[in-house]
């Protein structure tokens, strides 16, 4: 199976496509969608070191997660370039309604482990969006550096989502794991539907 079509398949998983219409004006406002962007490779690096600081007892966890912060904290700084090379300016960050709203959903009590899977399966579905997202800019925006930008960064979230999907599927049952999976998906189809259509988003 081709790269294109294993990652397709994963990005099927989730159970409401973007708006074909977010691409357009997403472009229109691409500077805020970098600088949108910027913040939330900030943020996956953030939640992979507090997942460490967290769960240093659980050796395959921290190996596995180490070297993701060095990549989350790569594509901030790619960003950062793409930023500057067009001479926009790193503005502040927003309100991040999308990943407020996911938090929510977030089970409170329960084991550690549960704790933990809870964590990794928000992780995966940002992961996953961001890909879905990342590969609708790849294909449909006119500058071509970004393109190919966005494609490569597909790829790598595309990885990023396995990781989080594996790893909560070896410290808890992976029965539970996958029904609780279901449970996100769902719940992020409803979030997304929910939200207003904007294109200085990255969600
Ligand atoms: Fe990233
Ligand atoms: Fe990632």
């Amino acid at each position: 199976m081709s790269w294109e079509e294993s990652t397709r398949q994963k990005m099927l998983h989730l159970k409401l496509p973007t708006d074909p219409r977010w691409v357009g004006i997403a472009e229109m406002q691409i500077e805020d969608i970098l600088v949108d962007h910027a913040y939330c490779e900030q943020k996956a690096a953030s939640s992979c070191i507090s997942l460490i600081v967290r769960f240093n007892d659980l050796e395959e966890l921290v190996d596995t997660l180490t070297p993701l912060v060095a990549e989350e904290w790569g594509h901030f700084e790619r960003v950062m370039d793409q930023l500057k090379k067009r001479g926009m300016k790193f503005g502040r960050q927003r309100k991040d309604e999308y990943v407020a709203k996911l938090n929510d959903f977030i089970k409170k009590g329960g084991s550690r482990m549960q704790q933990l899977t809870e964590y990794l399966l928000l992780n995966a579905l940002i992961e996953a969006r961001s890909c879905e997202r990342f590969k609708l800019l790849s294909q449909h925006i006119q500058d071509d550096e970004l393109k190919k930008f966005y494609y490569e960064l597909m790829i790598s979230e595309a990885g990023h989502y396995v990781t989080f999907i594996e790893l909560a599927r070896k410290y808890y049952d992976p029965e539970k794991v996958n029904k609780r999976w279901q449970e996100w998906l769902a719940y992020e189809a409803e979030v997304l539907k929910n939200m207003e259509l904007r294109g200085d988003r990255m969600h």
